[in-house]
């Protein structure tokens, strides 16, 4: 059984890898801030063609530092500087971003030696005054990333740093992406990333923009009883499935060795309190001959979830958690089983899995964020 983690390691190497540019797609609603970079100063960054911008005016205070020159190498360029925080408690960044729009915002951290000190540090990270999650940096070469997909209430948002007495806070990037309103739907909250795989990935590297023209990153992800399936041919999305995952995360699938044995993965929820949501995309990749056929359904702990399930040639079909996220367990295990009538074993093309972070939508009293912060369960996500 595949069992997925979600540390910083899972996100080590992300932006280390050159990825070329397939064609270019518009970015127009692209926020992509290179925090550290000087005043009113832009480029393009060339891996990906998208347009950075300093954070000059996005922010009054913190101090511009550059990463040392042997992390820079192979590292996009948004990470080479950074803006650090030695003074204050709580520093702000002010985003001025469309009200009722679903984004995906990410934060990029890379400490690159940049203090020339090797300090690492350990501090929080706060959307308005909703906690978001802690920063822990534990390797000066690390990419750390934090992504949540938020519908902002307001025509702006703050995005802010606070020392937590374990370092000085600093940010490499900041990201904003527009999604489709009527995907990652869900009762109440925001998503926080926990994993976004590409199964069966058959390079060793992780796609972004423009691959993927919401510039979602998918991080390459096998396991040693699948084996990988792909075509070299596209898969469409765009008008029948509003989620559009990347043509090239879609065009590799994973399937198990065993074609008896089920497909499965899991994990773990160490406090039970956690809400998960879970969206899983499947496109057939083989090119079925009359007498073959793929059909298959899915469990989660043993109890049905869907089927079955046949994925279109081509063709992307996406299945996810409806209306209640799953929580109260200890462990999630999905398994997909071949039909009994299927020629061919289950597949699973790419899988992401978020946890919910309820939000206040608007102003809290800091007592009560400090109160929630200390009963927020903890999760754990392993490897078998
Ligand atoms: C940045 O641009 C603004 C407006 O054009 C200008 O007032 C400011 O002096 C510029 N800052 C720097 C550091 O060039
Ligand atoms: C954000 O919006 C406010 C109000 O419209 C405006 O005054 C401010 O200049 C904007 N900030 C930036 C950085 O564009
Ligand atoms: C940080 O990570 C790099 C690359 O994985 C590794 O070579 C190095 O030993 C690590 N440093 C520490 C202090 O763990
Ligand atoms: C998305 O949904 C929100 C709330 O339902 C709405 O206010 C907004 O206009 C929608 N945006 C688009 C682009 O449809
Ligand atoms: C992927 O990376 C692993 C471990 O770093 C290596 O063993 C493998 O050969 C790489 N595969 C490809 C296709 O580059
Ligand atoms: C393949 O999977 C089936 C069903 O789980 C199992 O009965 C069988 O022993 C497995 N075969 C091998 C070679 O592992
Ligand atoms: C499907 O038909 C082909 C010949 O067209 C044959 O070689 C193959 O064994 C058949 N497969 C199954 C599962 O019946
Ligand atoms: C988790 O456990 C609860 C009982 O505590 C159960 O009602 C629920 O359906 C389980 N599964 C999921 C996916 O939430
Ligand atoms: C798959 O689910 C359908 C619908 O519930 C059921 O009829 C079928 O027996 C299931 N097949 C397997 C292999 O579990
Ligand atoms: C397999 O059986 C299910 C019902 O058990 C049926 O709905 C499905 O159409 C069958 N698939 C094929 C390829 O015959």
């Amino acid at each position: 059984m595949a069992g997925f983690r979600t540390s910083i390691f899972a996100f080590l190497g992300v932006l280390s890898l050159i990825l070329l540019l397939v064609h270019a797609q518009d970015q127009s609603d692209f926020i992509s801030i290179a925090c550290g970079l000087p005043a009113n100063s832009t480029y393009k960054e060339g891996t990906t063609n998208i347009d950075y911008i300093s954070d000059a005016n996005y922010i009054d205070t913190g101090i511009s530092k550059s990463i040392a020159s042997e992390f820079q190498g192979t590292l996009q360029q948004q990470v080479w500087n950074v803006r650090s925080f030695p003074q204050g408690v709580r520093n702000c960044y002010t985003i001025n971003i469309t009200r009722g729009t679903k984004y995906l915002i990410r934060g990029t951290f890379v400490h690159g030696n940049y203090d020339g000190q090797g300090n690492l540090p350990e501090f929080d990270l706060y959307l308005g005054t909703n906690m978001w999650d802690t920063v822990k940096v534990e390797n000066a070469s690390y990419s750390i990333i934090k992504e949540l997909i938020h519908v902002p209430s307001r025509n702006y948002i703050h995005v802010c740093l606070v020392n937590t007495g374990l370092g000085t806070p600093f940010i490499s990037a900041i990201e904003f992406r527009p999604l489709k309103n009527h995907t990652y739907v869900i009762i109440s909250g925001s998503l926080a990333l926990l994993l976004r795989a590409d199964a069966g990935s058959t390079s060793n590297q992780s796609y972004r923009y423009a691959y993927d023209v919401h510039d979602r990153l998918w991080l390459p992800y096998n396991y040693n009883k699948w084996k990988d399936l792909s075509t070299g041919l596209t898969i469409e999305s765009q008008s029948q499935n509003d989620y559009q995952p990347a043509s090239v995360v879609m065009s590799t699938a994973a399937t198990p060795i065993n074609e008896s044995a089920p497909m499965e993965f899991y994990w773990e929820d160490n406090g039970r309190h956690t809400q998960f949501y879970i969206f899983m995309h499947f496109a057939e990749v083989v090119k079925l001959e009359p007498n073959q056929s793929r059909s298959f359904n899915i469990t989660l702990n043993g109890k049905y979830w869907y089927g079955p399930h046949v994925p279109d040639y081509l063709s992307t079909s996406t299945l996810y958690t409806s209306w209640r996220p799953m929580t109260g367990n200890n462990t999630y295990k999905f398994s997909l089983f071949k039909e009994e009538n299927s020629t061919l074993p289950p597949i699973l093309n790419a899988v992401e899995i978020y946890s919910v972070k309820d939000f206040w939508q608007s102003g809290t009293d800091q007592a009560d964020v400090d109160a929630i912060r200390k009963i927020k369960s903890t999760y754990g996500i392993k490897r078998d």
